[in-house]
C-alpha cells in the first residue's frame, strides 16, 4: 500500500547491505534501538552484559572502539565515558563509599583531585596524598580502598615508583587506578609492566589526548583485566547514564590507526627540545622522565624501557622572572597555542604557579614560574625557533 510521502520518508525502503566492507566501520547513531520482537526485548541483558537495549548502553560503534583501546592498552574491558574527568569520576563513584580512604598522588590531574576533595566533603570519603617518588608516604589503613597512580604525573612529570607503589597496594588489598593518559599505553603497558608481571586494576585514559589526536574530540575509558571489576563499573556507567556521541566514538576510531606513529613523532620532537631547552640559561629546571636529572629517570628507564614518553616537558624559569615576564614569553610564541590539553596537531603552552598546586613538600622542585609545552606536529626547529624568539623578550630579567 503507497504511504504519504512524510511517512514514505521515514520508513525508507533502502536499508543497508547486510554486508559490505569499507576501511573504516559503519557508524550507528542511537538512542532508540529497535527490537526485532517482543522476545529480543524480554530477553537483552543490557546491566549485565554488551547488548544492544538502548543508546546510552552501546552501539556496534562505541563497542568497536572500546575493543580497540582495550587492546592498545594492554587490558581485556573498557568502557568509554564523555571525557577524562568523567571517567575517573566513574572509577571514584564505583570503588568509593562513606568512610573510605583513598590515596592521591600529590602530582595527580588536579581536577580528580579536586572531584576527590568534593567527594570527602559530602560523602565522608577521606582523601590522603602521597608523594610519588616516596613509598613511604603511602601508609594506608584498613578504611583505604584505592589509590590513584600517574605516570608521568600531571605537569611536574615525575615518574613514580609504580613497582613498589602497586606492590604495596596489592599487599593491602586496595585497588590501583593508574592515569594512563601520558603513555596512552604505547609508552608501557600498564597490565604486565615490569619483570615480575606487574599489573595495576584499572586504567583511566583521557582519549582526548592521543586517541582522538586533533585537539577536538573529549572522551575517556576505564580498562581493566579483571571481569568482577569490569562488571560492577559495567552497570555504575549504565545507571549513571554515561555514554558518547557514536559520531565522536567514529572519529576516535579513525585516529587510532595513527596514534602510535604520532605518538613516536611526538615523543622525539620532544627529546629534541628537551636537548635544547636544557641549553638555555633562562631556566633553573627542565622536566622530563627521559633527562637524568628529572626525578623518577631510573623508575621511566625501567618501566618505559623503550624509551618512550609523551610529547610533554615542563621549564621551571629562574626566579628573578616575573609571571608579567613569564605572561609576556608566552604571548610572544606564534607556533605555540595558549591553551590546556595536548596530543593534537598544535603545540601548546600553558602557565603554572607551583605553589597553588601541591600539598607536599617538593625538594626536588626548584623555585620559579612553570611552564608546560604539549609538543604537537610541528617540525621540531620551527618550535624551537618559536621559543628562542619568544625567550628575547625577557632578555632583562627584573624582579617583581
Ligand atoms: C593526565 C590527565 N588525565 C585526565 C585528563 C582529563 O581529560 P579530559 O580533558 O578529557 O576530561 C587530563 C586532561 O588534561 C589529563 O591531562
Amino acid at each position: 500500500m503507497k504511504k504519504n510521502p512524510q511517512t514514505e520518508l521515514i520508513h525508507a525502503p533502502r536499508k543497508a547491505p547486510q554486508f559490505i566492507s569499507t576501511v573504516q566501520p559503519p557508524l550507528f547513531r542511537a538512542s532508540t534501538i529497535i527490537f526485532e520482537d517482543t522476545n529480543a526485548l524480554f530477553n537483552r541483558h543490557w546491566t549485565d552484559d554488551y547488548d544492544y537495549s538502548y543508546g546510552t548502553h552501546g552501539t556496534p560503534t562505541t563497542f568497536t572502539l572500546a575493543d580497540n583501546i582495550a587492546q592498545i592498552e594492554g587490558g581485556d574491558y573498557c568502557l568509554l565515558a564523555p571525557s577524562g574527568l568523567s571517567a575517573i569520576n566513574l572509577v571514584n563513584s564505583c570503588f568509593l563509599a562513606h568512610e573510605d580512604e583513598v590515596w592521591v598522588a600529590d602530582n595527580i590531574y588536579g581536577p580528580n583531585m579536586e572531584h576527590l576533595r568534593n567527594l570527602e566533603t559530602r560523602y565522608g570519603i577521606s582523601v590522603k596524598v602521597y608523594n610519588p617518588l616516596k613509598v613511604d608516604s603511602f601508609q594506608p589503613t584498613n578504611k583505604a580502598k584505592l589509590i590513584w597512580l600517574e605516570a608521568a604525573g600531571s605537569v611536574t612529570l615525575e615518574f613514580p615508583d609504580l613497582v613498589n607503589l602497586v606492590k604495596k597496594a596489592q599487599a593491602h588489598n586496595i585497588l590501583t587506578a593508574l592515569d594512563n593518559t601520558w603513555g596512552a599505553g604505547l609508552a608501557f603497558n600498564a597490565f604486565d609492566f615490569s619483570d615480575q608481571h606487574l599489573s595495576v586494576d584499572l586504567t583511566v585514559h583521557a582519549l582526548t589526548k592521543y586517541p582522538s589526536g586533533g585537539g577536538d574530540i573529549l572522551m575517556g575509558s576505564v580498562v581493566t583485566v579483571d571481569k568482577n571489576l569490569h562488571h560492577q563499573l559495567f552497570r555504575m556507567h549504565a545507571i549513571q547514564g554515561i555514554s558518547i556521541s557514536g559520531d565522536d566514538a567514529a572519529q576516535v576510531q579513525r585516529s587510532l590507526a595513527s596514534m602510535r606513529v604520532r605518538y613516536e613523532h611526538q615523543s622525539q620532537s620532544t627529546l629534541k627540545l628537551l636537548g635544547w631547552l636544557k641549553r638555555q640559561k633562562e631556566f633553573v629546571q627542565v622536566l622530563h622522565p627521559a633527562d637524568e636529572s628529572s626525578a623518577g629517570h631510573h623508575y621511566w628507564k625501567e618501566i618505559c624501557h623503550m624509551g618512550q614518553s609523551a610529547g610533554l616537558v615542563s621549564v621551571i624559569f629562574k626566579p628573578d622572572y616575573t609571571l608579567s615576564a613569564i605572561r609576556k614569553f608566552c604571548d610572544a610564541l606564534q607556533l605555540f597555542k595558549l591553551g590546556f590539553s595536548w596530543g593534537g596537531p598544535v603545540s601548546l603552552v600553558m602557565l603554572y604557579n607551583l605553589k597553588d598546586m601541591r600539598v607536599l613538600e617538593h625538594t626536588h622542585l626548584q623555585q620559579g614560574l612553570l611552564v608546560r609545552f604539549c609538543i604537537g606536529l610541528e617540525h621540531p626547529d620551527d618550535l624551537i625557533q618559536d621559543i628562542e624568539n619568544a625567550l628575547k623578550q625577557l632578555n632583562t630579567p627584573q624582579r617583581e
